[in-house]
């Protein structure tokens, strides 16, 4: 039987190279890469296996960027889910955050807030936006949790805590833009994630690699440890 591509994880990386290497400011990469979410969440959502898209948009590493590129990550956000809740709507797709969001102002958590709910009964897609997230992060505060409660830290117990949990394994694990690393990314739910490395930049991803992609995934032989 071959590998379901039930949940891809993707480290959307190389706006800013993008739009350096045509002259332009950093900040136009990142506009360019949001085009981009929308055109592959939309494919995701017709996709008969992808069941969760999650995205990385924003590392709890990355608020040590410039303010102007900070803020504007920030507008850009808040701009996109609220011209996006209809084409979410329209797509079936259901909104969700992983990362610790109070470090965000009130204006982006509200924003955050009602677009979650207005689309927690779609169904065709999950798509997970990680925000302000980081993995170290998210098993520190999961392994707090269960202190704080009295309980065992155990791989199951940390298994049921740690947020990004409820979303399931990572079965495909992509990192666009040509660096070989995590930079902090679920690293708790891609313990048998397969691991992807492409060179091209974000902006210029598009769903015709991703299936080429999902094609190597088919052919590789996962074990989990078995024979
Ligand atoms: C990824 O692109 C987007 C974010 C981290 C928000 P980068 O902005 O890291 O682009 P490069 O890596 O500098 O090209
Ligand atoms: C990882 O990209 C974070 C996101 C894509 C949101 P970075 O560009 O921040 O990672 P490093 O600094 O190259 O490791
Ligand atoms: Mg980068």
């Amino acid at each position: 039987m071959s590998n379901i591509a039930r949940h891809i994880a993707i480290i959307m990386d190389g706006n800013g190279r993008w739009a350096t290497e045509r002259g332009l400011k950093r900040v136009k990469g990142h506009e360019k890469g949001a085009e981009v979410v929308r055109t592959l969440t939309t494919y995701a959502s017709r996709h008969p296996e992808i069941e969760v898209l999650t995205l990385y948009a924003f590392s709890t590493e990355n608020w040590k960027r410039p303010k102007m590129e900070v803020d504007f990550l920030m507008r850009l956000l808040k701009n996109y889910l609220e011209k996006e809740t209809s084409t979410y709507l329209k797509n079936d797709v259901r909104f969700e955050t992983i990362g610790d969001l109070s470090r965000f102002s009130k204006g982006l958590r509200e924003q955050i807030a009602k677009t979650k709910e207005a689309t927690r009964h779609c169904r065709k897609l999950t798509q997970v936006l990680a925000l302000n997230y980081g993995a170290q992060d998210e098993i520190a505060r999961a392994a707090q949790a269960l202190c704080a409660g009295g309980r065992e830290i155990t791989v199951e117990s940390l298994e049921q805590t740690v947020e990004s949990a409820k979303f399931g394994p990572v079965d495909m694990l992509i990192r666009t833009g040509g660096e070989q690393r995590l930079s902090n990314f679920l690293l708790w739910q891609s313990a048998y994630a397969e691991l992807f490395f492409t060179p091209t930049l974000w902006p210029d991803f598009t769903p015709e690699e991703l299936e080429t992609l999902i094609d190597e995934f088919k052919r590789r032989q996962r074990r989990f440890g078995g024979i």
